[in-house]
């Protein structure tokens, strides 16, 4: 699929939802985000630095061939290629090549223990009044393809992401009602 497969208008990539390596965002500096999930992001990152909140981030948009790289050296680096596709999607199946994802964290803490520092707080609370959803919760690897990232949000814009600000743990495809 050169165009990702949209419910609602909305892009959903996913182990089952994949894109061709020919698909890619116009995505904007730094990161590569669509320009309308860079603006969100400044916003939310300027008012976490209000309330004392660092937040850093380490990926934005990836291409194809860069997440076929990724996933290959973690699947070394694991020694487990099970455990590795749990939290790192295959060329293709990966929401970093729309544009639409970032990876967020206080620039010291990786791993399931951003979820404990203030900034993995911080965002659990308040991503979603700036246009973000953690996009895989806890709880719902069955639903989504991948484990807890308590790192991962994808651009909704507000007046979508504001309707899962109840339930953090509501994943897009239950809200979308798709898999
Ligand atoms: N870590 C997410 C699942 C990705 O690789 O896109
Ligand atoms: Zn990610």
């Amino acid at each position: 699929m050169d165009r990702p497969f949209t419910v609602l208008g909305l892009p959903l990539v996913s182990k089952r939802h994949p894109v061709s390596s020919r698909f890619a965002p116009r995505g904007v500096s730094p990161h590569g985000l669509t320009a309308q999930t860079q603006q969100a992001l400044d916003a939310m990152i300027a008012a976490a630095r209000k309330a004392g909140v660092t937040v850093v981030v380490r990926s934005g948009y990836r291409s194809y061939s860069t997440q076929a790289g990724i996933l290959q050296s973690k699947i070394r680096e694991y020694g487990d290629e099970a455990l590795a596709r749990r939290y790192n999607a295959a060329p293709g199946r990966s929401e970093h090549q729309t544009g639409l994802a970032v990876d967020l964290y206080d620039g010291v803490t990786w791993g399931l223990a951003v979820r404990n520092t203030k900034t993995g707080r911080w965002l659990w609370a308040n991503a979603p009044a700036y246009g973000f959803i953690l996009r895989y919760p806890p709880g719902k690897e069955a639903i989504t393809g991948y484990a807890y990232e308590p790192w991962h949000f994808r651009y909704l814009g507000v007046a979508l992401s504001r309707a899962f600000a109840p339930n953090t743990s509501q994943t897009l495809e239950e809200y979308l009602r798709v898999r």
